[in-house]
């Protein structure tokens, strides 16, 4: 396989919350991202995905590890990476109209100058983002959330970014539309070969959408591989509660699904000992209490942590 465009390798983020404390919200993390390909990141509500999406945004710096951009940070590193946020309303100036949001991009990044050039380009990515052109004369509050968030993901590529990293991109918007956004992603990855982080609560829907699949618990990463195989041969208990619990994958639905049914979430700032999922596993043992679960290979690529897996029991 090609070369990685970004990559975080063996990130952890600590945020220190006073006396020595702090929220583990991420711990020794890895993700590749290439170009052309998604990989979704799924877990339930404070599992550290939007807090890994930052590091890799350099929104801020890991605790530890290390985030690797291919071909160097020549240029400025945001206009590499571009984060799109979950919420399309608070994403868009509202005093500005879409044609000036757009062409301000433009001119910052030096891609246009000039009325007539900034013009066809703000319109050209309009097209991309299946718009038409009037809808660069309309300010936000005049445009539907689906509208607004292809005009937040036009205003990413107007950067020309290499990769985007989707913070839960459709989960605002109406169920009926988010099939359409996903789409539109897909064919801009194919088509402009971008790499894509989506994260999503919804795994069942990543499938369609993503190559692989890495699954976080409590700031962890627990399971990765290729879409199918994680959703057709999980091996981690919480994956198989996470797909056991997803409404029906032809949807793309987006609740928080199992987070009621599995119950607390454990506290980050002082983490269950060995495996952080043991409290609530179904399957756990007592090794599981006492020892961090080593990491197995299943073929592919698909890896997991438990210790259902593991070799020997030491
Ligand atoms: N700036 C911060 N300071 C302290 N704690 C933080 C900070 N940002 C996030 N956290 C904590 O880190 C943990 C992970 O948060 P994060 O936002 O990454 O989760 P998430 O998986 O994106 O959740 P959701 O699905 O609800 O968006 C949470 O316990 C959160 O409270
Ligand atoms: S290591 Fe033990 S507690 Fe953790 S997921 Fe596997 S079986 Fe469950
Ligand atoms: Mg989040």
């Amino acid at each position: 396989m090609t070369e990685p465009v970004l990559e975080a390798v063996g990130v952890s983020k600590h945020f220190p919350v006073g006396r020595g404390r702090a929220v583990r919200a991420v711990e020794d993390a890895t993700v590749r991202l290439y170009p052309g390909r998604t990989v979704a990141l799924v877990g339930e509500s404070g599992s550290g995905k939007t807090t890994l999406a930052r590091i890799l945004a350099r929104y801020y710096p890991p605790t530890q590890g290390e985030i690797r951009l291919s071909g160097g940070e020549g240029h400025s590193y945001r206009r590499q990476v571009q984060l799109v946020y979950q919420d399309p309303f608070a994403s868009l100036n509202p005093v500005h109209r879409v044609g000036y949001i757009l062409g301000r991009v433009l001119r910052i990044h030096g891609h246009a100058r000039g009325r007539a050039e900034v013009r066809e380009q703000t319109a050209e990515l309009l097209r991309r983002v299946n718009l038409p052109e009037e809808f660069l004369e309309k300010f936000p509050h005049e445009l539907s959330g689906g509208q607004r968030q292809r005009v937040v993901i036009a205003r990413a590529l107007a950067v020309r970014p290499r990769v985007l990293l989707g913070d839960e991109p459709v989960s605002m918007l109406d169920v009926s539309i988010r099939l359409d956004i996903l789409n539109l992603l897909a064919r801009l990855r194919d088509e402009q070969g971008l790499a894509i982080l989506y994260i999503t609560h919804d795994i069942a829907g990543a499938r369609y959408f993503s190559d692989e699949i890495h699954v976080m618990y409590a700031g962890q990463m627990v399971e990765g591989g290729p879409a199918d195989s994680i959703t057709e041969g999980a091996r981690h208990p919480y994956t198989r509660l996470l797909l056991a619990s997803a409404p029906d994958p032809d949807r793309v639905a987006n609740g928080s699904g199992p987070d009621e049914e599995l119950g607390e979430p454990p506290s980050l700032i002082d983490p269950p000992t060995g495996c952080r999922f043991h409290p609530r596993c179904p399957a756990a043992m007592d090794v599981c209490r006492d020892k961090v679960p080593p990491r197995s290979e299943h073929g592919e690529g698909h890896w997991t942590t438990c210790w259902l897996y593991a070799k020997d029991d030491e």
